[in-house]
């Protein structure tokens, strides 16, 4: 059995500091340290972090209930309102909004001065983008596919900024692109999906092209784990996505010849070694 892992696999750049800043913050920042929401979608880093004494704030309401401590915000970022009640607080305010994420907040801010509406393409639940719209000074929409993007309601001569979430399929996101230049909207356009998504996802692509199965690992509420898991499955029909070595049935692979296996950008290095150090011992 081959088993061939994605260069790719694991966390990205900015999930990797907002974890880095909430350890270096339990060892010498004011205690105790807050996280508002989970730090990353994965359940075995938030249950290490617990342990380290980290608390996850998930209402800013009880914000007065606190009177000491650290509040970090986590790599997807927060609105400007949002901020501004953290700040306002008392407590010590960590920003650990991964700095790709704080562009699109720039480029929310810069449309509506401009004058230009703001399209983003992404998931209109998604943190990262209610975070987005939280810091636009104008109008803006959230078209989440190419169907959305054919049904948005623009006026005539509408100027419009068109950026994506970070974690949006790349394809997906040049499609809607060439939509709205159909529709014949002067738009200007910035590609915001994130280095880091698209390397995985095209890397993700290929591996699953050549082998008979593909692993995928990853929180199940993780967005980008989710799309990989897509993209992989698109490609290879002997897809299985798990969230911990646990998840793993290796029955369906005795026939498989070659497994490949990646995962989302908040899955620790460590698991995806378990697994893959599993899977070339056992078959
Ligand atoms: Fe940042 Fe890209 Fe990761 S936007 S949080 S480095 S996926």
């Amino acid at each position: 059995m081959k088993v061939l892992k994605a260069d790719s696999a694991g966390f990205c750049f900015g999930v990797r500091r907002a974890v880095e800043m909430v350890i270096e913050q339990t060892r010498s920042g004011k205690q105790p340290v807050y996280t508002f929401g989970p730090i990353i979608h994965n359940e075995q880093v938030v249950k290490d972090l617990e342990s380290r004494g980290v608390r996850v704030l998930t209402d800013l309401d009880r914000l007065s209930e606190i009177h000491e401590g650290t509040l970090i915000i986590r790599s997807h970022g927060v609105s400007r309102e949002e901020q501004r009640r953290m700040e306002e607080s008392g407590l010590t305010v960590v920003d650990a909004t991964c700095p790709f994420v704080k562009k699109l907040h720039r480029i929310a801010e810069e449309a509506g001065q401009n004058g230009r509406t703001l399209i983003i393409a992404g998931d209109p639940d998604h943190p990262e983008v209610r975070g987005i719209i939280g810091w636009a000074s104008g109008r803006t929409a959230v078209v989440d596919s190419v169907e959305s993007a054919e049904e948005l309601e623009l006026s005539e001569n509408e100027e419009i900024v068109l950026a994506a979430q970070t974690t949006f399929h790349a394809r997906k996101f040049e499609n809607i692109v060439e939509i709205l230049r159909k529709r014949g909207y002067d738009k200007f356009v910035m590609n915001t999906v994130c280095s880091a998504t698209d390397e995985r996802q095209t890397e993700a692509r290929k591996l699953a092209c050549q082998v008979d199965a593909m692993i995928v690992v990853g929180g199940r509420h993780s967005s980008n784990t989710r799309k990989l898991y897509e993209i992989c499955k698109e490609n290879c029909g002997n897809t299985y996505l798990i969230e911990t070595l646990d998840d793993l049935d290796l029955k369906p692979f005795q026939s498989f010849l070659c497994v490949g296996i990646t995962a989302g950008a908040s899955t620790p290095n460590s698991i995806i070694e378990e697994v893959t150090d599993y899977v070339r011992t056992k078959l």
